[in-house]
């Protein structure tokens, strides 16, 4: 069977070359992983949304090295906070909706007329962005309302039976340092607007800008916020207590810091220390109840401050 290349975070070139001539990569971030293409090679655009199983009306996230290589693809005037937020953010976890130029195609923001832009804070990505000289769509790299991929590994289980192995390729590059995909901020109004909570939390944005609204439902196309996303195919629960846990009949997966308990009868997929290390092991522990075909699984999250909100939203995602 032909299996897609996993290239050495070194091989920048061949990762550069490959988006250059209309290929997808995969391409590690310090949030999840993404599946890459240029912006300028349509058919590669159009390929992530079979490959994904990705509606169409569902924008992408446009990355770029830097700010510069942003301007471009949207349209000013922006507000001024908008620059006070990139520069204490980025790169980093955070992607700004921001007002589209009519350069950009429609089929990247899914037909509305904003764009979603984000500078990750990877140095594998960032060469790759900078040598490549154009800015790359790029979604989570799993199937459309599965689990995000941390690891080279994740992304190949995912889609390897999809990707062309003479086209496309993955970069390894390490594990996602911060696990959870990136705050999304919509900066179209005077007050800037958290669609998905993440790395980057309402307070930090607060103290930049002063004032700041978390949106429960966003009206606009963020698919990460449809309720059910980020699911594996075990049933998810979030539990408050272990009463919850004593009278199931199913082989039960458990996730909760090292200072929760392993109640009986369950399997610890997971005892990470504190919140940041929840974040970071959450989705691979998703994966392994799917692997040891576990039928639940049951969750008791951190703390509802930092980045346990971020946790909070997409173990309930994937509870639903
Ligand atoms: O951390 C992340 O954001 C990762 C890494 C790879 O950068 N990307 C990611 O992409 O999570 P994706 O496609 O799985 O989720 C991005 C979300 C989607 O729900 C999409 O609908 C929303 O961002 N989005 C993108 N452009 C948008 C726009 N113009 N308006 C509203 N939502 C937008
Ligand atoms: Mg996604």
């Amino acid at each position: 069977m032909n299996r897609v290349p996993i290239l050495h975070s070194t091989d920048i070139d061949r990762a550069v070359s490959c988006l250059a001539s209309g290929g997808l990569v995969a391409l590690p971030t310090e949030t999840v992983y993404g599946l890459g293409a240029a912006i300028n090679k349509p058919e590669a655009i159009n390929r992530i949304f079979n490959v994904k199983g990705r509606p169409t009306n569902h924008p992408l996230i446009v990355h770029v090295s830097d700010w510069d290589m942003a301007l471009p693809l949207i349209s000013e005037p922006l507000h001024e906070y908008v620059k006070a937020l990139v520069s204490a953010f980025t790169p980093g976890p955070i992607t700004f909706i921001l007002p589209k130029s009519v350069a950009l195609s429609d089929a990247i923001t899914g037909g509305q007329n904003s764009v979603g832009i984000r500078i990750p804070n990877h140095p594998v990505t960032h060469l790759i962005l900078q040598q490549l000289g154009v800015a790359v769509a790029a979604p989570s790299a799993n199937k459309f309302g599965e689990v995000s991929p941390t690891s080279a590994l994740h992304v190949f289980n995912d889609l390897n039976d999809v990707l062309n192995p003479d086209r496309d390729a993955i970069m390894d590059g390490g594990e996602s340092e911060i696990g959870l995909e990136s705050t999304i901020v919509d900066c179209r109004s005077d007050v800037p607007k958290i669609l998905r909570p993440g790395a980057i939390t309402e307070e930090m944005i607060r103290e930049v800008v002063g004032t700041v609204e978390s949106v429960e439902t966003p009206d606009i196309r963020v698919s990460g916020a449809l309720e059910k996303h980020y699911s594996p195919r075990a049933i998810v629960r979030i539990i408050n207590s272990f009463e919850e846990v004593k009278n199931t009949m199913s082989q039960v997966g458990f996730i909760a810091l090292e200072q929760v308990p392993t109640p009986l009868n369950t399997i610890r997929l997971a005892m990470p220390q504190h919140a940041i290390e929840f974040a970071q092991v959450l989705y691979d522990a998703l994966r392994k109840a799917d692997d040891l075909n576990l039928q639940e699984v049951y969750v008791v999250v951190p703390e509802d401050r930092g980045i346990g909100i971020a946790i909070r939203d997409r173990v309930t995602r994937a509870a639903h």
